[in-house]
């Protein structure tokens, strides 16, 4: 049977304006790639005539292959598709032409009704050159242009007839470009003269500094000026923002990776996040007074509201019950008016999150965020947000994102507590930087990891999230098979994993939880793994030490999963993996 490949993970870009499309395009989907892809093409239109260059790669090399910035041209489209299943193949890589050449496509998304569309353009003698379900867009919407004879109408007609989430990019052979979105991002970036359009403003953010983003259910069509409409017709009101210059921040400067860069800029970032503002005032107001409270998140974002729903509890007596965002639909939870979810990404676009936001909005609970990327659709579709002001995270493993999560709750359950004192913070960023400057001897340890193919994390009470995050920092960009246990855990089941040749990472802080995690490491010992203990006291129990400062209980958190991130990094560059951009993973999840 003939696949669609469901999953995709896109970037797209239009351009229209003075400059030469081709190189204009090729320098936008560079600046996205770290939403990670497998395919990349291009498309542009000189005179009537539509020419389309693709195949499988990274930008640079499909470009120094294919010289896809060659293409003569001053309007254009691009795009960097991600499969997590499925071909990677050239011919299923975008844009796609309709069959007459007359215009073509890029799309974002999933198209749930493609199958009977197609059968349906087929009857009408259409043909199709890919297995992608995102063809269908380039036929159908031909196929309406041609009966319509309008670029609005086509667009209006396509849209009523699609099915399924998305956004797209249509370059017709008159040079107008036409835009759609319904569940994925889109956001217009305007020029002087000139205007792009992408899933994101790092594709223009360089070239252009006013943006207009789109909402779901809006049409975009860009002739010489933009025009916006909703999927009735209906003309829309453009809001233009001032981008943050900070966007601009993204060259990986002397560093090796943008993680590694990332990792390093944490001791500043910590303590950039918004906080003593209104909205931090108003969000604490929310989270005082509800009567049922969430706190959601998917992957880093997720262990980050777990550590949140900890320090609530336990400093400001809140029940904060942690959720996984992509489980919302499956659970009994109970959202009302008295509800309130606060919902926590670096992206504020990762499509588990968003379906949380929205079936909690249609309970009738409040949202409320805290977000890295101050323009995204869950920013806007928050009652009030608070910003990481992080920066821009490139690196697909979120790290300072985590750690500028941790440290605005750490400000939430201060404030909401009466008799917590965290004045001590201050402290942190001097304790993480003195692990970033013994990261040599992490290093080394990641050398020894670097054929291991077990690693067991074990932590209790609030080092447990840290040991989930740990493990997934190491399967994320080195690939070896990691496990967060709770550290009492291990005499129900792992204990039978332990053997020559596995390692165990101890998270043992001398805390109140250092005399039972250190009970564990005999047992574990006895059975012949090796333990690496992550301390600031030495033991001789530990084949490996990895020193961090002393720092009060509740802070550990922020400082011990600094060593994680660097063993990961270093172990991945050991084994000849790339950190920025590991296999299989996007930074950016917009589809379920
Ligand atoms: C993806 C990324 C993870 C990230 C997660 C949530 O899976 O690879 O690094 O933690 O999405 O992303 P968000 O932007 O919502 O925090």
């Amino acid at each position: 049977m003939e696949m669609a490949w469901p999953y995709e993970m896109c970037s797209i870009i239009g351009y229209r304006g003075p400059g030469v499309a081709s190189e204009t395009i090729v320098r936008g989907l560079k600046k996205m790639e770290y939403r990670g892809y497998d395919s990349v093409g291009i498309a542009t239109l000189s005179g009537e005539l539509i020419q389309i260059r693709k195949g499988v790669g990274r930008v640079s090399d499909v470009n120094a292959s294919m010289k896809l910035d060659t293409l003569p041209g001053r309007v254009g489209i691009g795009h960097t598709r991600w499969a997590t299943h499925g071909g990677v193949t050239a011919a299923n890589a975008h844009p796609h032409c309709s069959s007459s050449g007359r215009l073509s496509i890029v799309h974002n998304g999933i198209i749930d009704n493609y199958l009977e569309i197609k059968e349906r353009l087929m009857e009408k003698g259409y043909y199709f050159k890919s297995q992608t379900d995102s063809e269908v867009i380039a036929n159908l919407l031909q196929m309406n242009y041609d009966l319509t004879g309008d670029v609005k109408d086509a667009m209006l007609k396509t849209v009523s007839e699609l099915a399924g989430t998305y956004a797209f990019i249509a370059m017709f052979h008159n040079g107008i470009l036409a835009a759609a979105r319904y569940n994925e991002p889109l956001i217009v970036g305007v020029g002087k003269d000139c205007h792009f359009i992408s899933s994101d403003v790092l594709g223009f953010v360089s070239q252009v500094s006013d943006a207009v983003f789109l909402r779901d259910g809006e049409i975009a069509i860009l002739d010489s000026d933009l025009s916006l409409y909703d999927f009735e017709g209906n003309p829309v009101q453009q809001t233009v923002i001032k981008l943050a210059k900070n966007l601009l921040a993204v060259e990986k400067g002397e560093y090796a990776h943008f993680t590694l860069k990332e990792i390093f800029e944490q001791p500043s970032t910590i303590v950039g996040t918004d906080q003593g503002g209104p909205e931090f005032d108003m969000l604490s107001l929310y989270l005082k007074h509800a009567k049922n409270l969430y706190i959601t998140g998917s992957g880093t974002s997720y262990n980050a509201a777990l550590v949140g729903s900890y320090l609530l509890r336990k400093y400001a007596s809140i029940r904060a019950e942690p959720l996984v965002a992509s489980e919302t639909p499956f659970l009994p939870l109970h959202f009302d008016r008295q509800s309130v979810l606060l919902a926590l990404s670096q992206s504020g676009e990762s499509a588990d999150v968003l379906k949380a936001v929205n079936i909690a909005t249609k309970g009738g609970a409040r949202i409320v965020s805290i977000v890295n990327v101050p323009t995204s659709t869950l920013v806007r579709e928050s009652s009030v947000s608070i910003g990481l002001n992080c920066g821009p995270e490139i690196g697909v493993a979120a790290t300072k994102s985590f750690t500028s999560q941790l440290s605005t709750l750490y400000r939430l359950a201060e404030k909401l507590s009466s008799d917590a004192d965290f004045r001590d913070f201050d402290k942190i960023p001097q304790s993480i930087s003195e692990i970033l400057f013994s990261s040599f001897e992490i290093r080394k340890i990641a050398h020894e990891l670097r054929n291991v193919s077990d690693i067991y994390v074990l932590g209790r009470g609030i080092h447990y999230p840290i040991a989930i995050e740990g493990a997934l920092k190491i399967k994320e960009i080195t690939y070896i098979h990691a496990e967060g246990i709770s550290g009492g855990e291990l005499k129900h089941g792992p204990l039978a994993m332990m053997h020559d040749g596995v390692y165990a990472i101890l998270i043992n802080p001398g805390d109140s939880t250092f005399v039972d995690t250190l009970a564990g490491a005999n047992e574990i010992k006895a059975r012949g793994a090796k333990i690496i203990g992550i301390s600031d006291k030495p033991n001789l129990i530990y084949d490996r030490w990895i020193k961090i400062p002393s720092v009060p209980e509740v802070f550990y958190p922020l400082v011990e999963v600094v060593p994680f991130q660097l063993l990961a990094y270093y172990a991945a560059v050991e084994r000849n993996a790339d950190p920025d951009y590991p296999r299989n993973l996007a930074k950016c999840v917009t589809v379920k």
